[in-house]
This record gives C-alpha cells, structure tokens and sequence, in this order.
C-alpha cells in the first residue's frame, strides 16, 4: 500500500504551551474545516490540518499565520496507512493528541434513480470508511489524554429525501458516532449536523450553487464544534444539529 502523508514543516514558534490542546482537523483547509480551524486557533488549540491536497494546504498554512501552532498533514482519510501516520505524525510533533474532527466529506448530489454507482463508492469511501479510519488510528491517544472526537455529518442523515444516496453516507456516520460512544467511555463523542451551508461542497451540484433557502455560515458550524470540544470535563454534548431557521430538511 502506498502512504501518501506528507508532514509540511519550516514554520516558526508562537510560543504556545505544551499544555495547549491538540486537534487533528481532516478537510480542515477549506469550508467548514477551514472555518473551524481558525476558531480553533483563536481558542489556544493546536491544530494539525489535513487535506489531499499538499499546495492547498501549505498555502493556508502559510496564510493562518499561526506559526509552529499548524502543522499541515497531508493525507487520503480512505487510506488507513496514511491516516494512521497523519495521526502518529501530530502526536509526535505537539506531544500529545486531544481531539480528532472528522469533516471530510462530499455529496455526488445525486439519487438511487438516476445516479453514478461509481461515484457513490467513492463517497462511501470518504464519507463513512474515513471517518471509521480516523477513529481507529486516533482511539489509543484520545484514550490517554481522554479528548473528543467530532464527526460532521449532515441534517441529510436525521431527514431523508426521495432516494438520496448523500444522506445514506450520513445516516451511516450517526450510527459510527453511536457505537463508538459506547465503546469509549474515556473520549467524548459529537456528531454535528449541519444544514445547508455556503461552501466549495455545492460545486459539484448540477447547479454549482447551494441550493435555495436560508443558509448558514462556515462560522456558525465552526462555533458549534469549538463549543463541543470545549465542554467541562466529564460533559459529553452527544448530538448537535444546526439548521438555518426555515430550513424544512
Ligand atoms: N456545505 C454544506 O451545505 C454541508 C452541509 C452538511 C454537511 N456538510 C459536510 O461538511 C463537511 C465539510 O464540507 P464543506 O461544506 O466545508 O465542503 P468543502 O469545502 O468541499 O470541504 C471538503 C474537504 O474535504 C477534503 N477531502 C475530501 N476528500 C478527502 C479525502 N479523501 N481525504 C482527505 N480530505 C478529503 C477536501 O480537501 P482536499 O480536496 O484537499 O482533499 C476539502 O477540504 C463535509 O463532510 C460535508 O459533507 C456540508
């Protein structure tokens, strides 16, 4: 198996302390990931950020300006191999490992009726296998430093639509974020669902634009993850929906 991790380095010191949280973000360089990250920041997390895309995620690197506080991790979540070094990499280089967010993910925007069922297995792919991969590397270090895991999902997986095969990807991140709950009781677990939000996600809909209705802001779900990492000790915030108000779905 081929590893595709790249650890991207060069970056100078901010002088955070080596007390500072530590989160691993996957698709953290653009939308929602990117929103959240700079909250993350902003909070005093340390913050490895992930995407396939090494240039991209350089460049944001560069521009966040937050020095040795970013480490940039290049890796495909769907390859375990990768993810696996993405996560040693991190805890090697902050010291310790508090928090993962899985929030990679993409719709083919598409039905059951008349669909591409080549590009559905790729969304299975991202949005369910890289997730559950995720989880798996980052479990024995969320255990020692008894952090949380945050899964962004989507309102398509609380509220179907005729034949969505976006929203079965989602459905099937609820039940991830379920058992694995209940099988780690030392790390907290939030699945988030989002509602409809302005970000490159909606490039690849037929219409290359969100779909009509209210919206949310990348902010608005950025503050939703931060608030759930950021819960006392011993608090578990185990399922947030955000919707725009008026959103139906
Ligand atoms: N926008 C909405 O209305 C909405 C609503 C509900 C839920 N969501 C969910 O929110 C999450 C974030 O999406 P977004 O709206 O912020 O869209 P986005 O900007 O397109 O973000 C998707 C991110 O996932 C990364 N990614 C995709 N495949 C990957 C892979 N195999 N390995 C590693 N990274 C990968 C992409 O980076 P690279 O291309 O560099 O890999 C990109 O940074 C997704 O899970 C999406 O399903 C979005």
């Amino acid at each position: 198996m081929t590893t595709t991790h790249t650890v991207i380095g060069g970056l100078v010191s901010t002088g955070r302390d080596a007390a500072a949280p530590v989160t691993l973000i996957t698709g953290g360089a653009t939308g929602i990931g990117a929103a959240t990250t700079r909250r993350l920041l902003a909070a005093g997390h340390r913050v490895a950020v992930n995407g396939r895309d090494r240039a991209r995620l350089a460049r944001f690197a560069a521009e966040l300006g937050a020095g040795d506080a970013v480490l940039p991790v290049a890796a495909d979540i769907t390859d375990y191999e990768a993810v696996s070094v993405a996560v040693k990499a991190t805890a090697e280089h902050f010291g310790r490992l508090d928090h993962v967010i899985a929030n990679a993910g993409f719709s083919t925007h598409d039905n059951l009726a008349d669909g591409d069922p080549d590009k559905w297995r790729e969304m299975l792919l991202v949005n369910v296998l890289g997730p559950a991969l995720l989880v798996k590397a980052a479990l024995p270090a969320l255990k020692e430093s008894g952090g949380r895991i945050v899964l962004i999902g989507s309102t398509a997986g609380i509220k179907n639509t005729p034949g969505n095969t976006y929203s079965i990807s989602r459905t099937a991140l609820t039940a991830l974020a379920e058992n694995t709950r209940v099988l780690v009781t030392g790390a907290g677990v939030t699945p988030v669902a989002p509602g409809r939000v302005d970000t490159p996600f909606w490039s690849t809909h037929p219409d290359h634009t969100v779909a009509p209705g209210p919206v949310l802001t990348v902010e608005h779900i950025a503050d939703a993850v931060v608030g759930a990492l950021g819960r006392p000790k011993g608090v578990d915030v185990n399922t947030v929906v955000v919707r725009p108000t008026g959103q139906l779905h």
